[in-house]
């Protein structure tokens, strides 16, 4: 009989970054996946469900208007024991570092069931920046028994902290797993840009930006547009009312502007094929644009991600309006610039993760040793994927 692995998410990113696991635990001779969507996001995550064809065999339907991060951890903690008692798992996979993976894996520390963390290991070491992702990703870490780390640094990350070797992997993040299965079809997504024309995809959505951080990004977009009369901005604006409010407000006039609601996968790959630059606080999107080969600048003081930034294909800006603005301008005005940095990496993975995380649960739930040694460790490289 096939071993169960309760995958659990509950945002757009984690459902990205968990459907190739779904995927591959579904093709596994002995391990089958019990999909547990907690839905602390719902049409963003409706979104993922539909485009991976991933129905879930629990959702926790948890999403409300504006919630707090205490009401969410109560809600998350009491409905998913209730889930774990009644489907009796023999593991857990979680990925990333929200309210979610926190709530899951303490509650699966509390029934005893071991907890494989996918994309373990990054670290700010600033448990304010991000807030609380940072918090959310060391406590996990401390619970988990499998740390699914995508680079080398995470890896050592994680050594650094006295996890033992023989529970860290090295596997590569599966977004890239993810993303490679999408683009096959984000061609059929119609969206392009106009001869002598410029797009710009921007997207914010971290707590540390709300207020004041966001209205500057904002002011460094209408500064841009005014300067380069060529130049449009696409800005897929995330429904958390903290963003959506402020965006709308300061942008929301511009006619070189298109405020749309969050585009679903395919179209976002579509969107950032399309794009000149990418600006971008989120993490997914970080992994995502060097593999695409297009220059992101990261609207953060701070990134767990220091991979692609050291590779040259992407660039801390912060949210400083005057800083964003002449970050641009130079990719805008430089070719010689934007080349070096347009000229693609993959530093997060190579397509192969989701499958070494599932030899490697095979190999420890069922005692197969054939599994672990078949794919070997993702090598952390700076050429193009
Ligand atoms: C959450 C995660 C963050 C992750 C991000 C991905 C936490 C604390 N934050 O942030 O780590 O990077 O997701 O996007 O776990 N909303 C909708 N529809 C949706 C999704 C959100 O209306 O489909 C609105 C709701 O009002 C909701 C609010 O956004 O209450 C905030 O959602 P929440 O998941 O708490 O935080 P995010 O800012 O999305
Ligand atoms: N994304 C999407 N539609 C959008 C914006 C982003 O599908 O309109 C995808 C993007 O490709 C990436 C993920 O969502 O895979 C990133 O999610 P988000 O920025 O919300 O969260 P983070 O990665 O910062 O946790």
């Amino acid at each position: 009989m096939k071993k169960k692995v309760a995958v659990v998410f509950g945002t757009r990113p984690e459902a990205i970054k968990m459907a190739p696991l779904v995927r591959a635990l579904g093709d596994s001779t002995q391990l089958k996946p019990v999909v547990i969507a907690t839905a602390q996001h719902r049409e963003m995550l409706d979104q993922v469900l539909q485009i991976f064809a991933i129905k879930p065999d629990y959702d926790l339907d948890l999403m409300r208007p504006n919630q707090t991060l205490p009401d969410l951890t109560s809600r998350l903690i009491t409905s998913l024991d209730e889930i774990i008692k009644k489907s009796a798992p023999s593991a857990m996979l979680v990925q990333g570092d929200t309210t979610s993976v926190l709530a899951a894996s303490l509650v699966s520390f509390y029934n005893n069931i071991p907890v494989g963390h996918v994309e373990a290991g990054l670290r700010t070491n600033n448990m304010r920046n991000p807030f609380p992702e940072e918090m959310n990703r060391v406590v996990t870490g401390r619970l988990a028994h499998w740390h699914f780390a995508p680079t080398q640094s995470s890896a050592q990350n994680l050594l650094d902290e006295q996890v033992p070797s023989d529970a860290v992997f090295m596997t590569g993040n599966t977004v890239i797993d993810a993303l490679f299965d999408a683009r096959q079809h984000a061609d059929k997504v119609p969206l392009s840009v106009a001869d002598g024309r410029r797009m710009i995809l921007v997207t914010t959505h971290r707590r540390e930006n709300f207020g004041e951080p966001l209205k500057r990004i904002c002011a460094a977009i209408l500064e841009l547009l005014d300067r380069n009369p060529t130049l449009d901005v696409l800005f897929p604006v995330h429904p958390n009312p903290n963003v959506s409010s402020v965006v709308r407000d300061v942008l929301g006039n511009h006619p070189r502007v298109d405020l749309c609601a969050p585009l679903d996968y395919l179209s976002f790959i579509a969107a950032m094929e399309a794009a000149h630059v990418i600006l971008s606080d989120s993490g997914g999107v970080q992994e995502e644009a060097p593999a695409l080969g297009k220059p992101v600048l990261v609207l953060r003081e701070e990134t767990e991600r220091p991979e692609a930034v050291s590779f040259g294909v992407a660039d801390l800006v912060g949210t400083n309006t005057a800083r964003i603005v002449e970050k641009v301008q130079r990719l805008l005005t430089d070719p010689a610039a934007y080349r070096e940095m347009a000229r693609g990496a993959s530093p997060y993975g190579d397509g192969l993760a989701a499958r070494r995380i599932v030899e490697i649960l095979e190999d420890a739930l069922t005692g197969d040793g054939s599994g672990a040694a078949g794919s070997p460790t993702f090598a952390s490289s700076g050429q193009r994927a």
